[in-house]
């Protein structure tokens, strides 16, 4: 069956989370058995597209062991994949839960680089399973060797596919010079771009319609947390949506599953505005999942109508 959403990740990871009772320098942690997960943000998008009941493939490149761990527990989840195989071995990313405080210690490595024709073999790759895709999602760092610039040649060999591009720093400041449909910056990555701290829904607006006009972006979606997302048009318009009220357990993985459920709703031939709701309902029920936990199904279905969208 055709593929309607496909993702990029091009610096994949396998993520091992373990937790310990307490965290104390120079000492011997003793950990619970490890969970193993495949990471980064491509693959987080693609696994909640597959939840949601969408057709979805997953374009990742992979390396040595941990590579083809990674492979295999997205077999073991149902996930089509195109394993593009490097060199160098796939990083590892270690999550450490503390039980007594509830803390999270995050490790995250660089990753290994990229060589030029590896890129190129990955590009080739993403432009075969795009051909017919409605919608091709790139997200996650971009790993030494890849110039943030490729981004901009990714988006024009996929064309005419729509693409959504998460990423951040210097790689979101070139994604915002690409032809991208839609660009997902947090608030938080929003307010490193222009350079100071964006408090208020006013201060988030009048940055993302200053960076927006500067960008060659149709849509800008700045996400923000609880409060939901400000989604910004080319041609004016500015849609504000508001996430429900919910319980925390983990914000991990909120975004990816926000980028998943706005895809799974153009894939549907739905509205933009009607699209959104699906990715701030998607996003607020991974909110309500612990650890890395990704949202249900359900959970987004019974959010959805209490997603509010004000348009104007
Ligand atoms: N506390 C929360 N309550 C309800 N919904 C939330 C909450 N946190 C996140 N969400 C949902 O998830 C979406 C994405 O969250 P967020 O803005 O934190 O993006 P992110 O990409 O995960 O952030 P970052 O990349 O900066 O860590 C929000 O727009 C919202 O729909
Ligand atoms: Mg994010």
């Amino acid at each position: 069956m055709a593929n309607s959403i496909v993702t990029l990740t091009l610096n994949p990871a396998l993520d091992i989370s373990s937790s310990a009772d307490i965290v104390i320098p120079n000492h011997k942690l003793r950990c619970s058995t490890p969970i193993y997960e495949p990471g980064g943000g491509g693959i987080n998008v693609a696994r909640v597209v597959r939840r949601l009941g969408e057709e979805v493939l997953a374009v990742v490149p992979l390396g040595g062991g941990a590579g083809h761990r990674v492979e295999s527990l997205l077999e073991d989840e149902g996930i089509p994949l195109r394993a593009v195989a490097i060199e160098a071995e796939t990083r590892e990313s270690i999550t450490i839960g503390v039980d007594a405080t509830e803390d999270q210690f995050r490790f995250v490595f660089p990753g290994p680089s990229l060589s030029q024709s590896e890129l190129k073999t990955c590009e080739q790759a993403l432009v075969d399973e795009a051909k017919t895709a409605s919608c091709v999602i790139i997200s996650g760092s971009l790993p030494s060797g890849v110039p943030a610039q490729a981004l901009a040649s990714l988006v024009e060999a996929v064309a005419p596919a729509s693409v959504i591009i998460d990423t951040s720093g210097e790689a979101l400041l070139e994604a915002l010079q690409s032809g991208a449909y839609l660009v997902k910056p947090s608030a938080r990555e929003l307010a490193g771009i222009v350079g100071r701290d964006l408090p208020t829904e006013i201060e988030v607006i009048a940055a993302a319609k200053s960076v927006l006009k500067d960008s060659r972006v149709e849509n800008l979606v700045v996400s923000i947390g609880a409060g939901g997302a400000i989604a910004l048009g080319e041609d004016g318009s500015v849609r504000r949506l508001r996430a429900p009220t919910v319980r925390v357990a983990s914000a991990v993985g909120a975004g990816d599953s926000m980028v998943a459920g706005i895809a799974v709703g153009l894939a549907r031939g739905l509205s933009l505005s009607e699209a959104l709701r699906l990715g701030i309902a998607a996003g607020t029920a991974t909110v309500l999942t612990s650890g890395t936990n990704l949202c249900d199904p359900e959970a987004v279905e019974s959010l959805l109508p209490l997603v509010v969208v004000d348009q104007s």
